[in-house]
């Protein structure tokens, strides 16, 4: 690992805690959250909106994985969402520079594109597969707190004093959601989560999109491994849908019509493939995600 002092913020939340795991022996990690979390590592119990406590926690790091956030727009309101996200960010990343920190790597999410949640307008692809050039059209708080991280990570970049890697992942198949996944593919028409005990609901967009928390935490460290290569952005899914009808069925149903196909071969060899262009991951991170939770939601295997 190039990076020998590592900070990573939400290290106590879902994702985190298999960020921590995976940086484990690799160098030294420490963690920035609300509370301290169960991992033992050295922790910083701070606020992203508090300036102080994250100058304080960025100190001697020469990387950042920052995960810490409102997770999705279930978890806060549209004000907290904007103060964590887009102010807490702010701190986040003016400290790192302030600090000599090198590289950030900022937990972002597919919800930029505008395609996961049903509140806001939801607007359909303009093309497939999504890539690094569609446009972002986000409306909830959330995706919009997110594409004015993404857009601030590159603002910082190009300052020159911070490397900024953005992840893109989909929505994250944790074993804690694994029932809320069951229960959806049951019964997808009366599915309202979250039904099954999970800290909230199945999601991943019309076409129920997802990536093992494995190959998440993979993709992150692969982040801090990267040769760098300017500000760039990766989508992290598995090679599948957990939708049960192939991609562009499904969006055919939903959409009641399919947007232009500019790579037909990827779903004819692909059926299940996501509606997002994974080939950039593959080819500049090296990332290819090795799980799928097809077995979970006792859906057939899509090959
Ligand atoms: N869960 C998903 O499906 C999914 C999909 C795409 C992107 N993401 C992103 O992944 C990241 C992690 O999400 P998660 O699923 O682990 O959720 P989580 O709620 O388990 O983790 C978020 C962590 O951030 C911490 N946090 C929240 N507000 C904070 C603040 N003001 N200051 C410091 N820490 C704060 C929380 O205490 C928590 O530990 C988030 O950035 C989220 O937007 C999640």
């Amino acid at each position: 690992m190039q990076f020998k002092n590592v900070l990573v913020t939400g290290a106590g939340g879902l994702l985190g805690q298999h960020v921590v795991r995976e940086l484990d022996g690799r160098c030294a990690v420490e963690g920035f959250d609300l509370k301290a979390g169960e991992a033992k590592i050295d922790w910083h119990v701070g606020n992203l909106t508090d300036a102080e406590s994250v100058a304080k926690a960025v100190k001697g790091k020469d990387a950042i994985v920052q995960i810490a956030a409102i997770p999705n727009i279930w978890s806060g309101t549209g004000e907290l969402t904007m103060q964590v996200n887009v102010v807490g960010l702010y701190n986040l990343l003016s400290a790192a520079e302030e600090a000599g920190v090198k590289r950030v790597v900022i937990c972002s999410s597919d919800s930029v594109v505008g395609y996961t949640v049903g509140e806001g307008a939801m607007l359909p692809p303009q093309y497939l597969p999504v890539d690094l050039d569609h446009p972002l059209n986000a409306t909830d708080p959330y995706g919009l707190s997110k594409v004015m991280g993404e857009e601030m990570g590159r603002s910082f970049a190009l300052r020159g004093k911070l490397e900024i890697i953005v992840m893109r992942p989909v929505f994250v198949a944790y074993p804690e959601m694994h029932d809320e996944i069951r229960v959806r593919s049951e019964s997808p028409a009366t599915y309202k989560g979250p039904m099954a005990g999970g800290p909230s609901s199945a999601g991943g967009g019309p076409c129920w999109h997802h990536i093992d928390p494995r190959d998440a935490a993979r993709a992150f460290r692969m982040g801090l491994e990267m040769t760098y290569r300017g500000f760039d952005q990766f989508f992290l899914s598995a090679n599948v849908t957990l939708s049960p009808e192939p991609t562009l069925e499904r969006l055919q149903k939903v959409v009641g019509h399919l947007p232009e196909i500019r790579d037909p071969a990827l779903y004819e060899n692909k059926p299940f493939a996501p509606l997002y262009d994974l080939s950039h991951t593959r080819e500049v991170l090296g990332f290819d995600a090795e799980y799928d939770a097809r077995a979970v939601s006792l859906l057939q295997d899509a090959g």
